[in-house]
């Protein structure tokens, strides 16, 4: 969603806002814009319509100097994307915030607030924020304005405000939205998520729901909860290396992450495997007592880790014997949840932030589950720290807004669960010991599909033009082909649609002709001649097939049908190795198009908004 950078720094803090804005774009990037206090005491506001570099030449044109200051960069839900409704959001002359999240009761203070005559400049929720605490801070400081507001406040948001009378100094708060504090040496920076500040420093403290933080001169930082006491949070060092923000010698971040998946699943399965058997221990202690309670799962996510889960549900229940429920998190979380005892809950995010599925977990934890566990991807996250266990995916930062490596990385890490409940309730020992040694060549594996890029460039050809596609899969494939749908619609904007091939016939099958491209995962398993038989009802009706297909299954290239060969893999991580292909089609189809890959329109990269 949006991003919020502030600093009160010894420096000049333009460089260390814009950097970090350049940061956080992946996540909004409709509007960005920076306020930073003069040394002559007053706020000087720079804003622009449309990415961080619109925002750069203004500032370019006309620098701002001071050592305070707060920026962000939008991604619109109140108020199309204009300059007007881009961050920060003045009051007068001397009051200036950023905001994250959405205000839920913000029609009832704006009309407050016009009865007191105040102005109002922009459609957004955010500028009631900037005039409440504009007129509380009239009799109060900064601070005590800031905490006074925010308990009228209804729904989520993370703050940085800056008032002109308080030199120096940047209030931050959140609840339901992340912020975390940056501490720096004799500097204090604040932002919705590490990676903004990592060029200033790696040592971060994750600010809790409720808490409000002070920065000021000289690297104060005072940080007090939801009850206004000050408590000390622990400051932990950020464990990703810095390389991950930049695009190397690849032309897209999308890129350099999926070719980032051989070492990113290896580095997830790290100290996780024994000889024979998955390692219950890399779930965190109490986890083998909770795992053999376990009678069932309900896993919850949204986007593309909602297809994880929908991959990991054959699994578990193949492989560990475990009925398993998947939901859209957005829906779960509103629903009249039956828990039958014994269920353990899963989330799955790459971001641990996604507020829909932050809210189930809420939602969950007092519902009567056995207990909780996250599969995610950032170390810190609020999921990561309100679940009773977590499993950690180390795909490092994921700057494409699509999700690859991410997902991938998801998908291992619910392998190894598997494998570690398959253990407490009596797997075969012989299958999961395979199943072990299976996950050790994977990484290598990943490695030979990748080397397919060429040809997987030369088919994305085909679809430049086309309008729709059809993805098919069977089983654990019918997620992949999900996965590969939304890849396509994500990134190219080719309306794409996924169907389990067994239910072609009927109804998608109506829209097949020589302008629907078909395409279709065939692995080397038990499903596959029924899904030769799908294919056969596609090439009857003149579609056109694009098929990734094992080896072994004797099917080739002929009119009507291209196929491109992937090496062996063991039936159980086909899902993982058939992923790849479908990525880099993708890719190759948006680039053919000329969309805006790694930040492709209306998305953002972490929806911190319901
Ligand atoms: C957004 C992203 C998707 C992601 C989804 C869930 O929609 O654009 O790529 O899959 O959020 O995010 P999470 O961080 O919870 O995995």
């Amino acid at each position: 969603m949006c991003g919020i950078v502030g600093a009160v720094a010894q420096r000049n803090v333009q460089g260390i806002l814009r950097e970090g804005l350049l940061r956080l774009e992946y996540r909004g990037y409709d509007s960005a814009g920076m306020v930073v206090r003069g040394t002559d005491g007053r706020l000087q506001r720079r804003r622009a319509l449309g990415k961080v570099a619109a925002l750069e030449e203004k500032l370019e044109a006309s620098p701002l100097t001071g050592h305070s200051g707060i920026a962000h960069t939008r991604w619109a839900t109140h108020g199309r994307p204009s300059e007007e409704n881009a961050h920060p959001h003045q009051s007068g002359e001397r009051l200036a915030v950023v905001h994250n999240g959405i205000i839920e009761n913000h029609e009832a203070l704006r009309a407050e607030l016009e009865s007191a005559d105040y102005d109002f400049t922009s459609q957004t929720d955010t500028e009631v924020i900037a005039h409440l605490i504009e007129r509380e801070a009239r009799a109060v400081d900064l601070l005590t304005a800031v905490q006074t507001v925010i308990a009228r406040l209804d729904g989520a948001y993370a703050l940085g405000v800056i008032h002109a009378n308080e030199p120096d100094v940047v209030i931050g708060a959140r609840k339901g939205s992340p912020l975390v504090v940056g501490v720096g040496i004799e500097e204090a920076f604040l932002a919705s998520d590490p990676l903004a500040l990592l060029q200033v420093t790696d040592r971060f403290i994750y600010l809790e729901e409720g808490d409000v933080v002070r920065l000021s001169a000289g690297g104060g930082i005072e940080v007090f909860d939801a009850s206004g006491q000050v408590v000390e949070r622990e400051i932990q060092t950020f464990e990703h290396g810095d390389g991950s923000a930049s695009k190397g010698d690849y032309r897209h971040f999308m890129l350099k992450e999926i070719h980032e998946q051989p070492a990113v699943i290896a580095e997830t399965l790290e100290g996780r495997l024994g000889d024979r058997s998955v390692l219950v221990e890399s779930f965190g202690p109490g986890a083998e007592a909770l795992f053999s309670r376990a009678a069932q799962i309900h896993l919850v996510a949204c986007g593309t880790s909602y297809h994880a889960g929908l991959v990991a549900r054959y699994w578990l229940e193949r492989y560990a014997g475990i009925p398993v429920q998947v939901e859209v998190a957005s829906e779960y979380r509103y629903r009249q949840v039956v828990v039958p005892e014994n269920t353990l809950f899963v989330t799955l995010s790459q971001s641990g932030e996604t507020a829909d599925t932050l809210a189930a977990l809420r939602f969950a934890k007092k519902s009567g589950y056995l207990g909780s566990l996250a599969i995610c991807n950032v170390p810190g996250s609020s999921l990561a720290r309100e679940s009773d266990l977590t499993l950690m995916t180390r795909a490092g930062p994921e700057i494409g807004v699509a999700s690859t490596k991410a997902f991938t990385t998801q998908l291992t890490a619910l392998m190894l669960l598997t494998l570690a409940l398959g253990r407490v309730h009596g797997q075969d020992e012989e299958e999961q010991a395979s199943l072990v040694e299976a996950l050790r060549r994977l990484p290598a594996q990943v490695e030979r599909v990748l080397a397919l890029d060429a040809q997987i460039e030369d088919l994305s050809t085909a679809f430049a033009e086309k309008h729709h596609a059809l993805f098919l899969g069977r089983g654990a494939h019918f997620p992949v082909a999900l996965e590969g749908a939304l890849k396509l619609k994500e990134i190219s904007y080719i309306h794409a649609e996924a169907y389990p091939a067994g239910e072609l016939k009927h109804g998608p099958l109506a829209l097949v002709d020589s302008d629907m491209p078909v395409v279709s995962v065939a692995p080397n398993d038990e499903l596959l001649d029924k899904l030769k038989s799908n294919l056969q009802e596609v090439r009857a009706r003149g579609g056109e097939l694009f098929v990734f297909a094992d080896e072994g299954v004797g099917l080739s290239s002929d009119d009507g049908i291209r196929v491109l060969h992937l090496p062996p893999i063991e039936e159980a991580l086909a899902p993982i190795l058939y992923t790849l292909p479908l990525q880099l089609l993708s890719y190759h189809v948006a680039v053919l198009k000329g969309t805006d890959v790694d930040q492709p329109r209306n998305l953002a990269k972490s929806v911190t908004v319901e």
